[in-house]
């Protein structure tokens, strides 16, 4: 068995938006309180912020960070979390059932963001609210001054304007559990509508409008095109969500599913291409995976989760290595389709399905997924290569065809090379042989791999370095080709310059 993969300089798929890399925080379980944002926290900055957990956030440099739901948002009043802390009032919070206490609101979350160097992506509420709380809520973030939200934001000791870019035209519509869940045509009007006077506050805004929360969607492609035809012209972007779990406890599948991503992204793009087709629009739609991680291991709500609690533990799965794989090939996924994916959401951050762990009062600590994010944040920025891949094949129970090597190229602006590359099979290690055209004085600069004996090794606060990455991988350059032994189930990053 033997993969081949060719590369050309010059070839190019289009360059990464670096907000591809994005990720996501929702008022969910400990996300906010105990995970950014823990005021008695031995590291905790004048805000109240743990540092530590900032540290690890600049070190993934997340360039977007959605906020602040989620399923949160389609009950929130904006106005709760603003203003003084004193005032701000205790809320049932409907969504995931618990307490609100508004500590953080909208400036907090925007000084966090401004901290570890991301932007904010902010989502309005189009459950129970509307046009006019979207409305009040650009102008409180965005209006420079002398209007009665921007003099508020002013009053509340915020003098500039927050410039937030990126918006969300409410979460997950077309979802039956979802707070003021929509048809397609209800919700198509209402993200117009919203979109046309949110753009007339700002016009350097971009919006993204709520596709569909997963494949299996029954409303999937109808929801799609029905909402593209009422919004077309008055957003940026369509969302798309997808969660990968091997609930079937067959790898072979659980490894595929980025196959079943990939069928995901085309349809939807074809989808946004037949209504430009249609509208005879010069404009064209791209799309925001605004939520995607694997999440399965717990399910909704937890099992020892107390309604009405403020920060229970909710959502958080403890990743396995196999877990870092599946991680790893979504990256290759998403930067494969760099044309058409211009933002996308790792959902979510800290503690709630999240790369980042923290202990209440305790130490910070990496799950294993963490690795494969970081290595594509660090390396993946430039521009992406075409890629042709001849690779063997296996058949998952559902997905045939699966191809062994799942692999993608990236060009950094200094011109460094970098090649990510999975292989899926379970037994046997699996020689790469890439041809390069163009690169002719590269060499090996490293070989990242990430590999592990037992499948389900986790890392835990007890032992958070059971899964780590090496840099002992055998990639070297030989002539005009770069040839490795990819080991058996494993993540490799070999990065040539
Ligand atoms: O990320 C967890 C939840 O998953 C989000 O709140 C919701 O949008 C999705 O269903």
């Amino acid at each position: 068995k033997k993969a081949k993969m060719y590369l050309d300089k010059e070839f190019i798929i289009d360059k990464v938006d670096d907000r591809i890399y994005g990720s996501f925080i929702e008022h969910l379980g400990r996300a906010i309180y105990t995970g950014i944002y823990e005021p008695d926290h031995p590291t905790a900055d004048e805000l109240g912020f743990r540092e530590d957990v900032i540290e690890l956030v600049k070190e993934l440099n997340v360039p977007i960070v959605r906020y602040p739901g989620g399923n949160f948002v389609s009950a929130y009043n904006w106005e709760d979390g603003v203003g003084p802390k004193e005032n701000r009032p205790k809320r049932l919070e409907i969504a995931w059932r618990t307490l609100e206490t508004n500590e953080v609101g909208t400036n907090e979350f925007v000084q966090w963001a401004n901290k570890v160097g991301a932007e904010t992506m902010m989502a309005v509420n189009l459950g129970t609210r509307g046009i006019d709380a979207a409305r009040n809520l650009i102008e409180y973030c965005n209006y420079p001054s002398g209007t009665y939200y921007s003099d508020l934001r002013r009053e509340h000791g915020y003098e500039q304007p927050h410039n937030i870019k990126t918006w969300c035209l409410g979460n997950e519509m077309d979802g039956y559990w979802q707070m003021g869940h929509k048809t397609a045509q209800e919700y198509g009007r209402l993200a117009c509508e919203t979109a046309k006077v949110m753009k007339q506050v700002d016009r350097d805004i971009e919006l993204i409008v709520c596709g569909s929360s997963h494949r299996d969607m029954p409303t999937f492609g109808d929801w799609e095109a029905t909402v593209l035809e009422h919004t077309y012209e008055h957003i940026d972007y369509i969302s798309l969500h997808q969660y990968f779990g091997n609930r079937e406890k067959d790898l072979g599948y659980y490894l595929a599913q980025s196959v079943e991503m990939d069928d995901f992204i085309e349809s939807l793009v074809a989808i946004c291409d037949y209504v430009k087709a249609k509208k005879r629009s010069d404009k064209r739609i791209n799309l925001s995976f605004d939520e995607w991680n694997v999440w399965f291991h717990t399910g909704r709500p937890d099992e020892n989760f107390q309604p009405w609690s403020i920060a229970g533990h909710l959502l958080e799965d403890i990743y396995t290595f196999e877990d870092a794989l599946v991680v790893g090939l979504i990256l290759i996924t998403l930067l494969k389709h760099a044309d058409r994916v211009k933002i996308a959401c790792l959902a979510q951050l800290v503690n709630v399905i999240a790369p980042i762990m923290t202990e209440k009062g305790g130490e910070v600590w990496k799950q294993t997924i963490y690795y494969p994010y970081l290595h594509a944040t660090k390396y993946g920025r430039g521009t992406v290569l075409k890629s042709v891949i001849s690779s063997p094949t296996y058949d998952s129970f559902k997905v045939k065809e699966v191809p062994l090597l799942d692999a993608v190229a990236v060009m950094n602006d200094e011109e460094e090379l970098t090649i990510f590359a999975v292989n899926r099979d379970q037994k046997d290690s699996l020689p790469l042989s890439c041809e390069l055209r163009g690169f002719a004085t590269y060499q090996v600069v490293e070989h990242i791999v990430m590999e592990h004996e037992d499948v389900k090794a986790k890392n835990t606060a007890d032992n958070p370095n059971n899964v780590l990455p090496h840099t002992k991988g055998d990639a070297k350059v030989e002539g005009a080709r770069v040839v490795a032994n990819l080991s058996k189930l494993s993540w490799n990053v070999i990065r040539l310059k």
